[in-house]
């Protein structure tokens, strides 16, 4: 029987941990056998009871686990340093971003292993389930908006009493994808008033859908989308023009939630230091494209910044401050990837699968992946 290994994530402020026990059943289904170590779901609300009820052997050491388990899943890859520990060749599944860890990638391929990165799941439907840059967003869209409100001195939602009526708070999203849809809908939820912009015209149905205004800035984009549904790149001379025109959008709003962002390239800047200075004193922007720089001027990424009575938040990895669901669904989406790597309880990879081509890096030791093959060619040059 085939053995998945769970470890405690090491990177620091990291809650989340990418098997929690609701998943046990299911992956025992499939054939495998769990070994946990020991406080790997601590901080994301799962002892190691949970685990051992639902099936699971704990093992005391980190090590331990690397040197047994067949199959090894973690949010974040190994570290470089951890590669040789691993069992002989032993399945690493994470987020590896391998274009952004070639050495890492190098190090895997060295010891004759095989690793598939999640970042890479293709934008299909039968691949949604198993996406955890979606369900990751889901969980970033929703907290942006508690943390906004959290920050923001004024209550969201109309309230008419004896004492008086206050009108709904304005909450303005840029970008109109997973997180931004989440953060629309929260906001919905809590009684604002919503408008939100996006540079794909497809975003306009599903941003109306939710109660929300889509608006339309008076530039056309052109060629804003590829082939999986992420936006493409535009000239900086469009991104300034957006910069102008979100100005106005961002004067009348109470809370700006700013989500943009283009696959491979640091995030857009789309609200300028002006438009900032333009805000009503009080204004809360959170921006979740802080990660990749930021979509505002004034964003220092992991950290809050006031400028002219303007509250900035920059944060990084939202989803590890809501550990225990966002941990549930990056398990879900293992559990269902999972699924293509078994054919009657034995471990029978379908290579084949285009789930499979697309997220394979390294095969038993080779590296197959053509970008990553192209970035390591272009290392050489
Ligand atoms: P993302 O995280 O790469 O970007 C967030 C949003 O920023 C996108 O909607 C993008 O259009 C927008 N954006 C980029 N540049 C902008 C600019 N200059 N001004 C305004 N907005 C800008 O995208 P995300 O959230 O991952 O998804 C984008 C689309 O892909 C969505 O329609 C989503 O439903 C679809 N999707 C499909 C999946 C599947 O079929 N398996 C899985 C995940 C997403």
């Amino acid at each position: 029987m085939a053995s998945l290994g769970v470890l405690k994530e090491k990177v620091p402020g990291e809650n989340r941990v990418a098997i929690v026990p609701d998943v046990l059943p299911s992956l025992s289904k499939l054939g495998l056998d769990i070994l946990v170590e020991s406080g790997a779901g601590a901080n994301a609300g799962y002892c190691d009871q949970d685990y051992i009820d639902k099936g699971a052997q704990v093992l005391a050491h980190g090590y331990d686990v690397l040197g047994k388990a067949n199959i090894v899943c973690l949010i974040h890859p190994l570290k470089l340093e951890d590669i040789p520990f691993c069992a002989e060749n032993a399945i690493l599944i994470a987020l590896m971003y391998p274009l952004l860890n070639l050495e890492l990638i190098k190090e895997i391929a060295a010891h004759n292993l095989t690793a598939f990165s999640l970042d890479l799941i293709p934008r299909i439907s039968r691949a949604q389930a198993m996406d955890p840059l979606s369900s990751q967003s889901t969980v970033s869209g929703y907290k942006s908006v508690i943390l906004a409100a959290h920050t923001l001195p004024k209550f969201l939602p109309m309230l008419t009493t004896p004492a008086g009526t206050i009108p709904p708070c304005k909450v303005f999203v840029i970008g109109a994808g997973v997180a931004g849809l989440q953060a629309i809908a929260t906001a919905r939820r809590l009684g604002a008033l919503v408008e939100a912009y996006d540079i794909r015209p497809v975003a306009k149905e599903q941003v109306e859908s939710l109660g929300a205004k889509f608006v339309d800035l008076p530039i056309v984009a052109r060629d804003v989308e590829d082939r999986s549904g992420y936006a493409k790149a535009q000239s900086e001379d469009f991104y300034a023009k957006q910069r102008q025109l979100i100005i106005d959008q961002c004067k009348k709003a109470d809370i700006v939630i700013t989500t943009a962002l283009v696959p491979g390239i640091k995030a857009p800047k789309l609200i300028s230091k002006e438009a900032i200075e333009n805000m009503k004193p009080g204004t809360v922007v959170v921006d979740l494209a802080a990660e990749q720089g930021g979509n505002c001027e004034l964003t220092v990424p992991g950290k809050t910044v006031v400028h002219n009575h303007v509250v900035i938040h920059g944060p990084l990895n939202l989803p590890s401050s809501m550990a225990p669901q966002a941990s549930f669904f990056y398990a879900k989406n293992i559990q269902s990837f999972l699924s293509l790597f078994f054919k009657e309880n034995k471990l029978s990879i379908h290579w084949e699968d285009e789930i499979i081509k697309n997220t394979l890096v390294v095969r038993e030791g080779k590296i197959v992946h053509e970008k990553v093959l192209a970035a390591l060619n272009q290392q050489l040059r």
